[in-house]
């Protein structure tokens, strides 16, 4: 009898030591594995790497270093390069490349950054854009800073129309983001662009959000952000106040959502210009839930004559503008100079452009103006629930077209000249 008992102790003892033994195990195994996440997190403060956060200081070449560290941190660590808060850093024009070694990188700007105060500081470097990231994949930018362009420098001198490069006149982009894959950039204060604020171009999966653009309406070319060549772009919960395009979407780009913003003072939302000497081809794009106040233009498809390819399913959802100059726009006869433009009968072809929800005032007495070339015609357009009045009571506004083809209902003003 107690032998039996002291033999099923004995078994009991074992259980329980062997239970124990495997919880310590695991809980081993389970804190070395997070000990191993917290590492993987590696911060590189571009203070230590030498920034001076003076204003006056360049602090490019410490800004370079902290780049390259965070970038070359061994693979699936995640880099985190941190400005600091409280300092303006001046920098020149920096070119962030990679590939990087991270799968991701995180840029946490919390500090400001200025641009170079005199023309010649730029002397020596490529004149196109001041800060650029290229071919970096699963970066994000973020945080409550300011990135300041000095754009009065260079707007006095500015180029008219679109400024061929290599020109004295030819302003550089404040900051471009190329071959880039998963960006995600928000919550920044964008201001005095030299030429246009932002500017992503052959990028995939993309969403921005929670910025403020500001620049002075007679800033020339202060596009806020310009989307080009890429695809899955989702931009929102903006406020943009330039001198030029809030947004402008340009060609070789697809799936393109937009949603969310205050725009005004400038140029409206525009799709184009397209088709400048060429072929351009621009599908899926939705614009909703924005407001134009005071803009030059509300929602717009440019093109230039002569081009070739096509813009297609197009559409402009809960809209409202507020004092717009030209609240719905396509212009398939674009010329901005009103010199240099070619007549010519190839043009790009516009189908499925939907416009819904869309109510307001405007400031001249136009307010939808459909100009399609004569050779390729618009089709498709439906308008549904557009409801815009002079900013003046009572006075009369109207709707025109020319080659465009599609429907209307519910739309005041009424007009009809939309073919089948
Ligand atoms: C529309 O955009 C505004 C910002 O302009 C935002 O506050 C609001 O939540 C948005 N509404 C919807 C239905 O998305
Ligand atoms: C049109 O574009 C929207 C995105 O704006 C997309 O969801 C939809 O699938 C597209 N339609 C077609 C027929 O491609
Ligand atoms: C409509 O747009 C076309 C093309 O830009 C322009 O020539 C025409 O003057 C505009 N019409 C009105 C009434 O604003
Ligand atoms: C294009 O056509 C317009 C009138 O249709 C004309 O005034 C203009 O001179 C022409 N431009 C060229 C470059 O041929």
């Amino acid at each position: 009898m107690m032998r039996r008992q002291f033999d099923r102790m004995i078994q009991l003892i074992t259980l329980v030591l062997f239970l124990l033994a495997c919880m310590l195990s695991n809980a081993l195994g389970s804190r070395s594995l997070s000990r191993i996440n917290l590492d993987s997190t590696t911060i590189f403060d571009v203070a230590t790497y030498g920034a001076k956060g003076d204003g006056k200081t360049d602090d490019s070449p410490a800004f370079m270093n902290a780049w390259n560290a965070a970038c070359q941190a061994e693979p699936n660590d995640r880099s985190i390069l941190v400005i600091p808060e409280g300092k303006t850093f001046l920098l020149k024009p920096v070119s962030f490349s990679g590939p990087c070694k991270p799968s991701s990188v995180y840029v946490q700007v919390s500090g400001n950054i200025v641009g170079p105060t005199m023309k010649t500081d730029w002397i020596g470097y490529h004149i196109d854009t001041w800060l650029s990231f290229s071919m970096v994949n699963g970066l994000t930018v973020s945080g409550s800073g300011q990135i300041n362009g000095q754009g009065p420098l260079w707007w006095e001198n500015a180029c008219i129309g679109t400024p061929p490069p290599g020109t004295s006149c030819h302003a550089p982009v404040a900051l471009m983001f190329k071959r880039c894959n998963g960006l995600r950039l928000n919550g920044l204060t964008h201001v005095n662009s030299p030429r246009v604020h932002i500017t992503i171009t052959t990028c995939n999966n993309v969403i921005v959000s929670n910025l403020h653009i500001i620049a002075p309406e007679t800033s020339p070319n202060t596009d806020g952000i310009n989307v080009a060549s890429s695809t899955n772009v989702n931009i929102r919960d903006s406020f943009i106040e330039t001198g030029d395009d809030c947004i402008a979407i340009s060609g070789g780009s697809s799936n393109v959502k937009i949603s969310g913003i205050m725009c005004g003072p400038g140029h409206g939302i525009s799709i184009g210009a397209l088709g400048k000497g060429g072929a351009d081809v621009v599908e899926n794009i939705e614009v909703r839930n924005c407001t134009m106040q005071k803009t030059l233009a509300g929602v717009r498809i440019k093109s230039w004559q002569g081009g070739s390819g096509y813009a297609r399913n197009i559409s402009f959802k809960a809209i409202k503008f507020d004092a717009v100059y030209n609240p719905i726009l396509i212009d398939q006869y674009y010329c901005p100079t009103q010199q240099d433009c070619i007549n010519s009968t190839s043009a790009i072809r516009l189908s499925d452009i939907s416009y819904s929800g869309i109510t307001g005032t405007s400031m001249m007495d136009s307010v939808i103006n459909l100009s399609c070339s004569e050779s390729v015609a618009c089709t498709n357009i439906a308008m549904d629930n557009v409801y815009i009045s002079s900013v003046i009571p009572g006075r009369k506004v109207f709707g025109k077209c020319i080659n465009a083809h599609g429907r209307i209902s519910h739309v005041k003003p009424w007009f009809n000249c939309l073919k089948p």
